[in-house]
């Protein structure tokens, strides 16, 4: 289907654009009370994920409400798992919950890799197909996974962690069991992102979200080879890797075969862009909290980020990490406003 706006993706391609174009993690959820009125009327968030014609209609309102260049398919990155054999739960205000973790082989015994993904995750291609054709063209539709790395965190771990110790000890005690679990949920993300490809998603991002609880060497071991197999197996579509707090692995991201290298808030983005160079698209990266300012201090920021691009044009305007569900919607449009507003060169 031929795209009406296609910012991000010439952006995402380092082609030439007219202005900047903006989307924002976790755009589909709690800011919206369109969103909440759709939650509350099912039984839990993953009724929402599983029903594809809900998860369509969540996916679209940010479009439809804030104007975004882009929807990001209403799911979440812990389908994975489950579809592996390692379901979760995501109790209310607490977060996931695993009911089985994987610390051993014995318990890596029930890792599933062998199946179809269109199986287990049809719902998630389907919410896709339903997307597209209600958007007809009026922005791409961004398709994700969580990357092999932060995957392995929640199930190992078995819910969310400020450290992931129980994770990190695996690294040390266990780095065959790691590196094979690792492996396991690469080639099951690569499925099920070609999946999501064929169903009409045009773009892709890996959410990396734990990458900064690694040091260097220990990301380089146990992160970048997997988001190296995602990268490179993804070529269709437009790749964003996304890895939250690697500050120092930003150069080695930039070097697999990615079009986009997100940033978080704690990046600066004149040091990052002399680190890459000119050939890959940066995305971010606002502090989150930035938007519980007043309007005049989002416009500002705002601004203030957009002057730090420079000569460089090849970047997508984001916040440095998902919106907070308790931001005022309107402070969020001040935001896309003052992006699509701002001339370029
Ligand atoms: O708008 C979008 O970005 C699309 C939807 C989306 C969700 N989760 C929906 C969601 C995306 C891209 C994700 C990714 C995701 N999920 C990540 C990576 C991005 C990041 O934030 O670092 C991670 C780590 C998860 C795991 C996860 N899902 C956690 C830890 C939680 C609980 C914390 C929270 O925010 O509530 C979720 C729940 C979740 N995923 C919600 C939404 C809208 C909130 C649940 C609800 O509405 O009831």
């Amino acid at each position: 289907m031929k795209l009406q706006n296609d910012l991000m993706l010439r952006a995402a391609k380092g082609e030439d654009i007219e202005r900047y174009p903006v989307w924002l993690m976790r755009q589909a959820g709690r800011i919206l009370p369109e969103y909440r009125a759709v939650r509350e009327s099912v039984s839990g968030f993953k009724e929402l994920v599983e029903t594809p014609e809900l998860a369509a209609e969540v996916t679209i309102q940010p479009v439809d409400i804030l104007g975004v260049d882009a929807a990001i398919i209403f799911s979440d990155i812990l389908v994975v798992p489950e579809a592996m054999n390692v379901p979760y739960q995501m109790l209310e205000k607490r977060g996931p919950w695993f009911e089985h973790t994987i610390r051993s082989a014995e318990q890596a015994k029930r890792v599933e890799t062998n199946f179809d993904v269109e199986d287990r995750l049809g719902y998630v291609m389907e919410a896709i197909r339903l997307t597209v054709k209600e958007l007809n063209g009026r922005v791409p539709v961004i398709g994700f996974a969580g990357a092999p790395w932060t995957i392995f965190c929640y199930m190992v771990e078995g819910h969310g962690s400020k450290t992931f110790s129980e994770a990190r000890k695996i690294l040390w005690t266990d780095p065959k069991l790691a590196h094979q679990l690792l492996q396991d949920i690469t080639d099951v993300t690569i499925a099920y992102l070609k999946a999501q490809v064929k169903a009409g998603a045009s773009m892709i991002q890996v959410f990396d979200s734990w990458a900064g609880i690694l040091g260097t060497e220990q990301y380089a071991t146990f992160a970048l080879p997997y988001l190296s197999q995602i990268a490179s197996a993804i070529s269709d579509v437009p790749v964003t890797l996304f890895s939250k707090g690697a500050i120092t692995s930003i150069p080695a991201i930039a070097k697999l075969d990615c079009n986009t290298v997100g940033l978080d808030w704690n990046m600066d983005i004149p040091t990052v862009r002399a680190q890459v160079g000119n050939n890959r698209t940066l995305q971010g990266n606002l502090d989150p909290c930035t938007l519980y300012g007043s309007h005049q201090t989002v416009e500002t920021e705002t601004i203030k980020m957009l002057n730090s691009f420079g000569k460089n044009k090849r970047h997508i305007v984001n916040l440095g990490h998902g919106v907070y569900p308790d931001v005022d919607p309107e402070k969020v449009k001040t935001f896309i406003k003052t992006v699509k507003s701002y001339e370029i060169n």
